[in-house]
């Protein structure tokens, strides 16, 4: 059967990965991509995902630019650790395709409209996702799964000790978007960590497969393995937008997962964008309700582990 997937991106190089995925995926109908503000601007996310999809030989997946900045916000670009293009600086050469009439929130609320039990993946901050909800509230019952990249379960964050970056980038849009009622599936930045991670060894087998795609989702992703290597001394290379992409794909990927309130912590600049995690269910209760902002019913679907070889499987499969 058939699923129609929408995608909001900020389009860098582990986005790109996983937008193969589901470009690549034969029982998925795409039925756009959303462009919004995050590790590039609006332009270059346009630019790497219509040059995403030509390396997978299509061009029938439209794609919306969005937000161009956070909702209160000013912008904060993770070049630093994608390269100026967001492509590991590979510079690939203008794409073919440009972007469809029409901004991506009226896309996103459309497009859920139209397609009623839709899954969408968010793989960049929540602006768009929090305007269109803003726009259109009642598209919270139409959407099947909302599997989120972002946050951090009980982790250390990458762009603060606090916070992991799509969050951190936008705080008050996450904040919408996880107590809107929208069926969230976290998908935190520490499950693409340690043995989640592509090591040495399994780069070289993604090499070893000698494709286009195989070749350009190692390329597109060196200034993040130099930046890694930096920031952690790992030297491996984590895929968090790929690893939410495989749960989106294939649900029982998350092979541990529990539904808690979780808040979004938006007046701290210490903890901005932290992903506070009900792990007790004290929320509710009403001894701790007033060290809640609101006692919160659990929201959230949060993925705890996942199956680590059927993931990488998944990523082979679709580089071939
Ligand atoms: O923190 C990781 C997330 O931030 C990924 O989506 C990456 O692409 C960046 O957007
Ligand atoms: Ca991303």
């Amino acid at each position: 059967m058939t699923r129609s997937f929408l995608i909001d991106t900020d389009t860098a190089s582990d986005d790109a990965v996983a937008l193969i995925m589901a470009l690549r995926a034969p029982d998925v109908d795409i039925r756009a991509l959303t462009i919004v503000s995050g590790n590039v601007d609006v332009a270059q996310g346009v630019r790497n995902a219509l040059t995403t999809m030509e390396f997978c030989g299509r061009d029938d997946v439209p794609v919306y630019a969005g937000a161009d900045q956070p909702l209160l916000r000013s912008n904060a670009r993770a070049d630093w650790f994608h390269g100026l293009d967001g492509m590991g600086n590979m510079n690939y050469p203008p794409p073919r395709g440009q972007a469809a009439e029409g901004h991506a929130v009226d896309a996103l609320v459309n497009t859920i409209r139209d397609n009623p039990g839709i899954v969408l993946v968010t793989l960049g901050p929540l602006t768009n996702v929090a305007l269109a909800l803003a726009r259109a509230p009642e598209i919270v019952s139409m959407v099947s799964r909302c599997v989120v990249m972002g946050g951090t379960a009980w982790s250390v964050g990458n762009v603060s000790p606090a916070a992991e970056f799509n969050v951190w980038h936008d705080p008050e849009a996450a904040r919408m978007v996880f107590l809107s009622g929208l069926p969230v599936e976290m998908a935190g930045w520490e499950l693409s960590r340690f043995d989640a991670a592509l090591s040495r060894e399994d780069i070289a087998h993604v090499r070893s497969l000698d494709t286009p795609l195989a070749h350009f989702s190692i390329d597109c992703n060196r200034s993040a393995m130099e930046a890694i290597q930096i920031q952690s001394g790992e030297d491996n290379l984590d895929l968090p937008d790929p690893v939410a992409m495989a749960i989106a794909l294939e649900p029982d990927i998350c092979t541990r997962s529990s539904r808690h309130a979780v808040e979004i912590e938006t007046q701290s600049e210490l903890t901005r964008g932290m992903t506070i995690i009900d792990q007790l269910d004290n929320a509710g209760d009403v001894r701790n309700r007033q060290t809640w902002a609101q006692a919160l019913a659990a929201n959230v679907t949060v993925c705890l582990e996942i199956d680590v070889p059927r993931w990488k499987q998944m990523l082979y499969r679709s580089l071939v």
